[in-house]
């Protein structure tokens, strides 16, 4: 719900040092706008870890329940990822940003 999507664009600061909140742009990881339904590493021109782009071949897609699984420790779902980020140990953190990230346009 709406309130969800405030929190999680708070929650969302935390990534955005990283990400951005569109289609286009790539920053030190890539961008996040469309992310639910997408396959993992899939986002072109983007450089993945080798660890990324064979999860996705291996058919890792981003939903609520695998983006649930990424935030909190995502070397546990991706070992290899270099994504450098301790995770979201908060689960309304993390159901929160999920809302946020569902509310962006493609
Ligand atoms: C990858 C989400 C924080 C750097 C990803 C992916 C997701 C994601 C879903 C996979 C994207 C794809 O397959 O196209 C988030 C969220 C964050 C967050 C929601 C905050 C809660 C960060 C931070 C950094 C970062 C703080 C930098 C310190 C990266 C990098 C990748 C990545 C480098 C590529 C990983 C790889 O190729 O193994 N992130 N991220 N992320 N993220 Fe984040």
């Amino acid at each position: 719900n709406a309130q969800d999507v405030e929190a999680g664009k708070t929650v969302f600061k935390k990534c955005a040092v990283c990400h951005a909140a569109d289609s286009t742009t790539n920053k030190v990881g890539p961008h996040l706008g469309g992310l639910i339904g997408r396959t993992a590493g899939d986002v072109t021109g983007f450089n993945y870890s080798k660890a990324m782009k064979d999860a996705g071949a291996g058919g890792l897609v981003w939903n609520e329940d695998t983006l649930a699984k990424y935030l909190v420790d995502p070397k546990a779902l991706v070992p290899g990822t270099k994504m450098a980020f301790a995770g979201l140990k908060k689960p309304e953190d993390i159901q929160n940003v999920i809302a946020y990230l569902n509310s962006i346009p493609k």
